[in-house]
């Protein structure tokens, strides 16, 4: 594998995509604590609303891709969900952990806190709210509340707080921004709109997050979302080639689902 010396300006920071989730069923206590394992500086997680009000760590939608049973995440309740297997349909052959409920059922948003409290390192949270418009402020809401219990809805700024919060909509970041400032927020594009391209992203945001296949097609994007004063975070970035690529742009975070393949190939393993 090509190593490459990280650029003097920053460390990059390696963001688990969902957990290790090359390694083990994502949004998984066992992929995050994976993650923090393979060394990790933040995790991401994507959360949703339950139909009682509880934020978990879920992707889709619905549960059917990801779990043994059915249905959307908004029609079930927390006990309906943590009934569920979250760890089987990965591979299990891999590893017996996969098959251990207290590992792979559903993973709540406070238990991931728990967990990155307990980290016994700075391991950083990127929280990605997820179809926040159906819910009218109400994922904003508990996730600030529950950023609150953990103590890290007002850090003294946004450079020290450990958390960050990422949308594709700029109406989430926008209600983030109004209820707590100093968290810092992440405007994540899947296309290089001519607003992105002119480093013109929603009013307050701290960062972008483009996807990989933007970052390749149209690389002087960085440079022109650096020079309006944004911080660049990719995702998701998996092969070795787009880590370099990465590099020599000088992106501030890459967000992988294999933190510690790309950790070895910056030299950090
Ligand atoms: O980290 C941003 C990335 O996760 C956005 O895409 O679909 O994987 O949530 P998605
Ligand atoms: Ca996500």
């Amino acid at each position: 594998m090509t190593r490459v010396t990280p650029a003097p300006a920053h460390r990059i920071q390696v963001v688990a995509h969902r957990g290790s989730s090359e390694d083990a069923p994502e949004h998984t206590l066992a992929a995050y604590r994976k993650a923090i394992e393979d060394g990790a500086d933040a995790l991401e997680c994507d959360v949703r609303l339950t139909a009682d009000g509880h934020l978990v760590c879920v992707h889709d939608r619905r549960v059917n891709r990801t779990s043994n049973g059915r249905g959307a995440v908004s029609a079930l309740e927390l006990a309906d969900l943590a009934a569920l297997d979250f760890g089987s349909w990965k591979d299990a052959a891999e590893s017996p952990d996969w098959k251990d409920p207290s590992l792979t059922s559903v993973l709540t948003l406070e238990r991931l806190l728990e967990l990155v409290a307990d980290a016994g390192r700075r391991v950083e949270l990127a929280v990605e709210t997820k179809h926040p418009t159906r819910w009218a402020g109400q994922v904003e809401e508990r996730l600030l509340a529950l950023l609150g219990r953990f103590g890290l809805a007002a850090p003294a700024s946004p450079e020290e707080s450990p958390v960050r919060i990422m949308s594709f909509s700029a109406r989430s970041l926008h209600r983030v921004a109004e209820a707590a400032p100093r968290i810092p927020t992440v405007y994540l594009t899947q296309f290089a709109t001519p607003r992105v391209r002119e480093g013109r992203l929603p009013a307050g945001v701290r960062a972008a997050g483009p996807g990989i296949r933007i970052v390749r097609s149209h690389p002087g994007i960085v440079a022109r979302l650096h020079e309006a004063g944004h911080q660049v975070h990719v995702w998701t970035v998996d092969e070795p080639a787009d880590v370099e690529l990465c590099m020599r742009l000088g992106v501030e975070a890459i967000i992988t689902n294999r933190p510690g393949q790309v950790l070895s190939q910056l030299g950090r393993r």
